[in-house]
């Protein structure tokens, strides 16, 4: 049963009340109107991608000439004046916020502020790791603490609002937006959901420095099939509820203002008009009292899905199925008040919605405080305490994938780089970086010159800056400098676009020369460690093949190089687990750890559940990650009183450094109706152990979450047997049995 932090007050909804009473229908239908400056949202285009538009007839050729002529589209003065906009997308700096939400406030005659949002996924100008890395850290206070930090620096540009957290499970490599969620696993991502909307909304939402939350995109978004982004999600009722849905509960819980629907349909109902999702779901079973936004022209969209005649009936239906605000293509304030004289939409829904709107803004504080202080920019952004921060969000983010005693390494032996990313510091920004710059970013070179490290730097293949592509290998003078050095890094991965939206891949090894630089290393057989860096799960089972070591540094942000040196010599334990799993082949996707069991499980046998040509297990599970110790289990308990389940295991550091292991615990039930996953995650706890230390470590789980849907979608926890498993990884072989009565 859901249990939603408010934050519509009985004080409040009165102050509703009172603004709409005042208002008329084009005033409220303004309120449902948000304006930006492309029809696929917050993304520059180039000039080639808006003549495609134009030719695709995604917009209009007043539209196109306006772009191309450079005319900001959000120079709609006028229409704010007159109450016609209810919010904007993407405008940025204190100084036109400000402008604009003067107009709107000092010279509409209702003076409603304005939402300002953008999406500020993982930081505003001091970028964090993406946040498929930072969940990799499996750390709510880094979750909460970098969110936190964002909305300092989102509000000193003037915005009131993000479009964060992407809270999509993420269950298909391919999908280039696995990058911007937590990953495969529902737990995990609820819990990274809750701490990012405490994080951004703050104890109380109208405080200043704080912003509205939007938790995206509701909902299974991640189901694409295929992993093609924006494809449709064709899943039954139990998987949305057991898998998709926990997440957005989880946001709606912790009080998140604001969600945003998907793009895909589900089941063939497109999301933007699905009344289960807002109506039956969201506000009657989860008690939602915040606001609902489409995503970027997706109201429209809904045209070309095919389930509405034209724009207008997909705007009617939209608003009908409680969809309030329409980002970016006018559908709303072009139709809706056409739509209800012909009596296909009430007064009373277009009241709601502008009563969800209206409810946000008061939360936030704006009729208190529209504007910001256009100073607080230099103050803040890339501030020394906000670099600390993304230091250690990116330290604690990264993921050691193999190691054979190459790392740490010893400082003064000789050292060659190669791999063009690591002298790339926009690339390290990752995915959404809304205004972080590569200039103010570290590469891996720069953290190595900051160190006073010295190395020879080859690049091998060149990073190809104007379409984010990677390029040939150029063996030129590697094996000369092969020969003079002691050891390797290579690196090796993703550019910033190759992962996050339209960014889906159908191949997910290494692009470019990168696989025959590799060839060229193993040839050579000197030591050599790979950093990664990627926004999703790499197929490289020859990567891990020919290195000595492999540190998963994904795209780490603002402090990426200085990070990536502080654990490659020793200075930080590596302590991040993956949240997702690495396939061997592309072919393996979608490949998810909390599959559910089946007739034939993989096995040595031939007729099992497997592909011929791909080893049974992956390349590296979920919740996988080495450290520069190791850890020992024993002694594993497990009982159920009160509604809680509860299990004690004996953690011990048997290595000789001091660290922080996070110690995973797992279920699965052994006989249930449906079949039920082979495991899942039902709790974690972050333990620090010093050299040869042990101690006894209390995970604790309500009973509830051993339940499941039955065919008839009724929620059931049933007695019986449950294996529960404790350890290092989703691998993990200590074992005990709960009895559930
Ligand atoms: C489209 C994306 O799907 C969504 O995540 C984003 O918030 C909007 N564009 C606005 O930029």
């Amino acid at each position: 049963m859901s249990n939603r932090r408010k934050i519509i007050t009985p004080e409040i909804a009165a102050r509703v009340e009172e603004l709409l009473a005042k208002m008329t229908l084009e005033e409220k239908i303004g309120q449902l109107n948000q304006v930006g400056p492309t029809p696929v949202g917050g993304v520059d285009l180039t000039l080639a991608e808006w003549k495609r538009m134009l030719d695709a007839g995604k917009i209009t050729r007043a539209e196109y000439d306006k772009a191309v002529a450079g005319i900001p589209m959000d120079a709609q003065e006028d229409d704010v004046r007159a109450g016609r906009i209810g919010s904007f997308l993407v405008l940025k700096g204190a100084e036109k916020c400000n402008r604009m939400q003067r107009i709107a406030v000092e010279e509409s005659r209702l003076g409603i502020p304005l939402l300002l949002g953008l999406d500020v996924v993982h930081g505003l100008r001091t970028i964090f790791p993406i946040p498929l890395a930072e969940a990799c850290s499996w750390n709510e206070e880094v979750f909460e603490n970098s969110a936190a930090i964002a909305a300092k620096e989102a509000v000193a540009t003037g915005l009131n609002w993000t479009f964060a957290p992407m809270v999509d499970i993420a269950r298909d490599a391919r999908w280039g937006r696995i990058a911007e969620g937590a990953g495969e696993d529902p737990l995990l991502t609820s819990r990274f959901a809750a701490a990012k909307v405490r994080g951004f909304q703050g104890p109380d939402l109208s405080a200043p420095d704080r912003i509205a939350a939007c938790a995206k995109h509701f909902a299974a978004y991640g189901a694409a099939i295929g992993g093609r982004d924006y494809n449709s999600a064709d899943i039954s009722l139990q998987t949305l509820h057991e898998v998709y849905l926990p997440p957005f509960e989880a946001a709606s819980d912790a009080g998140a203002a604001t969600f945003m629907g998907a793009f895909n349909d589900i089941n063939g109902v497109p999301c933007t008009t699905n009344p289960y999702l807002y109506k039956d779901i969201l506000r009657g079973a989860w008690g939602f009292d915040g606001m609902v936004v489409s995503d970027a022209s997706a109201v429209a969209e809904v045209v070309a899905h095919g389930t509405a005649a034209d724009r207008g009936d997909a705007a009617a239906q939209s608003l009908a199925a409680g969809m309030d605000m329409d980002m970016g293509c006018r559908c709303y304030i072009e139709n809706l008040a056409d739509r209800l004289q012909r009596g296909e939409i009430s007064l009373q829904q277009i009241d709601d919605a502008v009563r969800h709107v209206l409810g946000v803004k008061f939360a936030l504080g704006l009729f208190e405080h529209p504007y910001v202080d256009p100073t607080l920019a230099d103050r803040l952004y890339l501030c020394a305490e906000h670099r600390a921060a993304a230091r250690d969000a990116a330290r604690r983010s990264m993921v050691l994938l193999k190691n054979d005693g190459l790392l740490p390494l010893a400082p003064d032996a000789k050292l060659l780089v190669v791999g063009g990313l690591a002298a790339e510091r926009g690339e390290m920004l990752g995915t959404w970086a809304a205004m972080g710059r590569g200039e103010d970013t570290a590469c891996l070179l720069d953290g190595l010159d900051a160190r006073g490290v010295q190395y020879e730097y080859l690049p091998c293949y060149t990073v190809n800056h104007e379409n984010h592509t990677i390029g040939e290998f150029d063996p030129a003078g590697l094996a000369e400098a092969i020969a003079k050095a002691d050891f390797v890094i290579a690196a090796l991965g993703e550019t910033r676009n190759m992962s996050g939206e339209a960014s889906s891949l159908c191949e997910i090894g290494l692009a470019g020369g990168q696989d025959a630089l590799v060839a060229a290393l193993a040839a050579a057989g000197k030591p050599f460690a790979a950093v990664l860096f990627n926004g999703r799960p790499l197929a490289i089972p020859h990567v891990d093949a020919a290195a000595n070591a492999v540190l998963e540094a994904w795209h780490l942000g603002t402090e990426a190089g200085h990070a990536i040196c502080d654990v490659l010599f020793g200075d930080h334990n590596p302590g991040g687990r993956l949240t997702v799993t690495f396939p061997h082949h592309t072919g393996e996707c979608p490949r998810y750890y909390n599959h559910v069991s089946t007739g034939r499980p993989a096995g040595e046998i031939r007729h099992s559940c497997k592909y011929m040509d791909a080893p049974i297990t992956p390349l590296y599970p979920f919740g996988h990650g080495l450290s520069y110790t190791e850890f020992a289990y024993e002694n594993l308990t497990v009982r159920e009183e009160n509604g809680m389940v509860t299990a004690q295991v004996t953690v011990r550091n048997t290595g000789a450094r001091a660290a922080e292991e996070t110690v995973q615990l797992y279920v699965h039930d052994r006989v249930a109706r449906r079949a039920r996953p082979v495991r899942e995650l039902k709790a974690f706890a972050k333990v620090w152990l010093e050299p040869g230390e042990e101690k006894r470590v209390e995970l604790t789980f309500a009973r509830s979450a051993l339940g499941y849907y039955d065919t008839a979608m009724h929620f059931i926890v049933e007695p019986g047997d449950f294996d529960i498993w404790a350890g290092h990884d989703s691998t993990a072989d200590l074992h005990a049995v709960l009895t559930v009565k």
